[in-house]
């Protein structure tokens, strides 16, 4: 029986092999349940009593040996399998992780915000969840206004809604602050309209607001030649349309010159070779003084544009519904540093 042990040992020993099944053979015959180790622990109580010593040092020998040997064999096979002889090449070049990149809204509104940064912008920011003075009475909207139909906004009570456009937020900066007053404010505005490719029930803005002594229309038409200028290249014209806003008078809408075509007409600026980008105008003395703002003392302008558009067309992307669905192949085409 010693003579077996001893013997064992030895195989332990010199046992070698570099293929995980073998290894794993091994360690049955010598560990496992019914292996070698088992049934000469088993036959430990037929030793005689003055043999017992030497044997069960023998046999935890034979067990330290055998663990030694297998942990030994294990690491050596995953070491050379990863230089190179296994499953792993290290020669391989590296395949490329794929990194998260901003969403396209992201990187407009974040030049949007640049671009008015360098004049002199700051950022303010309200509430989604909005009240009616804020949205709509503040800013001048009789109440028979259509755009407080239920058709347009989603409303919370009789006196809450989602705001419908982030107008609401110049009425809060004008309420607590005193000009001059230069700002802008991005942000996620609702409408109950039906989803299609121009048309979606959530959307972003951007508003703009200035407010100082002496500050004239030909200060608003330098500002947005300079944004389009920015935004879009510096051979961009724009062209203002007289329009209507309950907030603004005179109000205008400013069209940009067709990136696509450079102006001379093409099937995205409908022949036009103009696209229209925003609304505008003088901040109305009404408004101003919602506000408590002296209109006597105070002129100021505003503007509001939908980042989806410019977006859009920046990077001639024709259905607004892109946007939300989060297809990678849509998003990976976007990479920026800002
Ligand atoms: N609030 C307008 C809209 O959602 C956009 C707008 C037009 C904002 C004219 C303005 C402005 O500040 O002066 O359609």
């Amino acid at each position: 029986m010693k003579d077996k042990v001893i013997e064992l040992i030895k195989e332990a020993e010199s046992f070698t092999s570099k293929d995980a099944n073998e290894i794993e053979q091994f360690r049955i015959r010598f560990l496992g349940k019914k292996g070698v180790l088992k049934d000469l622990f088993a036959a430990f109580k037929e030793v005689p009593n003055d043999q017992k010593k030497e044997f069960g040092q023998l046999l935890n020998q034979l067990q330290a040996k055998a663990k030694e040997r297998i942990e030994e064999l294990k690491n050596a096979s995953s070491s050379t399998s990863s230089t190179g002889k296994g499953d792993i090449d290290l020669t391989l070049p590296v395949l490329n992780e794929t990194l998260g990149a901003r969403h396209p809204l992201s990187l407009v509104r974040n030049e949007i915000i640049e671009i008015f940064a360098r004049i002199g912008y700051t950022v303010s920011e309200g509430p989604e969840i909005e009240d009616d003075w804020h949205n709509f009475t503040a800013l001048n909207f009789p109440e028979e206004h259509p755009a407080r139909d239920m058709q347009d906004t989603f409303f919370i009570d009789e006196k809450h809604a989602l705001r419908t456009h982030t107008s609401s937020v110049q009425v809060r900066v004008m309420e607590n602050s005193t000009p001059p007053i230069r700002t802008i404010s991005p942000g996620r505005v609702f409408r109950n309209e039906a989803i299609s490719a121009r048309a979606h029930c959530i959307f972003h803005q951007v508003e703009g607001l200035y407010i100082d002594k002496d500050v004239s229309f030909a200060d608003l038409k330098q500002t947005l030649l300079y944004f389009a200028r920015e935004m879009f290249g510096e051979k961009t014209q724009i062209r203002l349309r007289p329009s209507y806003f309950p907030f603004t008078e005179p109000s205008a809408e400013v069209d940009v010159s067709c990136n696509i075509c450079s102006g001379k007409g093409c099937n995205v600026c409908k022949h036009t070779g103009f696209l229209e980008i925003l609304g505008c105008g003088m901040v109305d003395p009404n408004v101003l003084k919602n506000c408590g703002i002296d209109p006597e003392v105070y002129t100021g302008f505003a503007f509001g544009m939908g980042i989806e558009r410019i977006a859009m067309l920046k990077y001639q992307i024709n259905d607004l519904r892109l946007f939300f669905e989060n297809d990678m192949r849509f998003l990976k085409q976007f990479k920026s540093t800002i």
